[in-house]
Order: structure tokens, then sequence, then C-alpha cells
């Protein structure tokens, strides 16, 4: 897990992304001490399905045309790698600022071979869709696994927002004028709904 030096450009990025996503889910909705309670309760059965998760994820991945589309030949084995250490880091816990700020990371890296929020998103569904295909899974376990998930989904859309908008002020174009342009263009085409 890589550490992110508090006060660097990136740590301070990354944070940012981490406070207002974390904010801005409500708190009943919010990944919390007792679903980490969960996680660590159930941890020995989840570390169990490692190899059949990390199977399963990139059999899914590359069965699927558009998914398969983002790795590169060979790649296979390192992406595996990196899966599995995640998993096996996020059942160990502890779920402390290193990790949100790496989770953070974790989105964003995605941008630059093109994973959309959708192919992220689908596949914490595949992951706890496996989980309670495999074995008799009781709700909290389910739910503090959707609770995650969610968390970590939006840590990645919310961050494709932020990475966007920080690429643009480097060349001096701020993240209101591009939200603004993106309403007056959605105003604009949504002149053309006939009601
Ligand atoms: C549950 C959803 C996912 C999780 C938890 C996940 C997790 C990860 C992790 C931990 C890394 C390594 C990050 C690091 O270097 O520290 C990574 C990298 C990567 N993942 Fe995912 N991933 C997910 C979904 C996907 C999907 C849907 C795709 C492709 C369709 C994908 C393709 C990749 C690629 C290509 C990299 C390498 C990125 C780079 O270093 O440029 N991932 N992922």
């Amino acid at each position: 897990m890589p550490h992110f030096i508090e006060g660097s450009e990136i740590g301070k990025l990354l944070s940012r992304i981490v406070n207002t996503t974390i904010n801005q889910i409500p708190p009943q909705a919010k990944f919390s001490d007792s679903d980490i309670m969960v996680i660590m309760k159930y941890r020995p059965l989840l570390e169990s399905m490692t190899e059949d998760i990390v199977k399963g994820f990139y059999d899914t991945l590359f069965s699927h045309s558009p998914t398969a589309a983002v790795f590169q030949p060979g790649e296979r084995p390192l992406r595996e790698k990196t899966l599995r250490d995640w998993w096996i880091r996020t059942l160990n816990g502890p779920f402390n600022e290193d990790y949100w700020l790496w989770q953070a990371y974790v989105g964003i890296i995605h941008y630059r071979r093109n994973v959309t929020p959708p192919m992220f998103m689908g596949m914490w569904a595949w992951i706890i869709d496996n989980v309670i295909r495999k074995v008799q899974v009781s709700p909290e376990l389910v739910s503090a696994l959707v609770k995650l998930g969610a968390t970590q989904s939006s840590l990645m859309v919310g961050g494709y927002y932020d990475i966007v908008q920080y690429a643009l002020s480097r060349v001096d174009i701020s993240g209101d004028l591009l939200r603004n342009l993106v309403i007056s263009i959605i105003e604009e085409l949504a002149s053309g709904i006939r009601k």
C-alpha cells in the first residue's frame, strides 16, 4: 500500500477527495465502526475466498469485450496480484486515513486506463453477489460489504470529477467555469425535450 506524504500535492488532492466524499454520504448509509467489526468477524471466511474472487473477477472482465479491451497483453498476472493484495489488506484493516487515501488513489488511477464508473461499480456488485452465492451469508455481512463497496465506488466517481477539475485548474480553467459550462449545455439540451 503506498504512503502519501502529508502536504504533498497528491496527498492534498486525495485528502480533499476523501473528505468531500465521506462527508456527503448520509451517516445512516456510511460504512461505520460496526461494519468494520462485522468484516473482522467474517475475515477468515472472506479470506478463504480470495483465490475464487481474484480468478472470477478477471474471468468476468476478460469475458466482456468493453472491459477486456482495457488490458494489455500479458497484464493479467500483475492485475491479479494487485487485486489480491488489495482484498487481503482490506480484510485485515485497519480502515485508517492511509487506507482511505489509498482507496481514493485506487479510484483515480483507473482514469488513465479508461475504466468507467459502470465497469467499476459493476465489479463491486459482482464481488458482493459472489460472496452471497458462495456462502450462507448473514444480512449484517451483506450490509457491511454493500456500504464498503458504495464508499469505495463513491471515492472513484468523486475522484474522477476532482481529478478532471484539478487538471483543468492547472491550465487556468476553474471548477466553477467547468460546472457552469456543463449546466448551460444540459439546459440547452433539455430545452429540446417535449413535455
Ligand atoms: C471493485 C472494483 C475494482 C477494484 C477494487 C480494483 C482495484 C484495483 C487496485 C487495488 C489496483 C492497483 C492500484 C495501485 O496501483 O495501488 C487496480 C489497478 C488497475 N485496475 Fe482495478 N479495480 C477494480 C475495477 C477494475 C475494472 C472494472 C477494471 C477494468 C475494466 C480494472 C482495471 C485495472 C487496471 C488496468 C489497473 C492498472 C492501473 C494503472 O496502474 O494504470 N479495475 N485496481
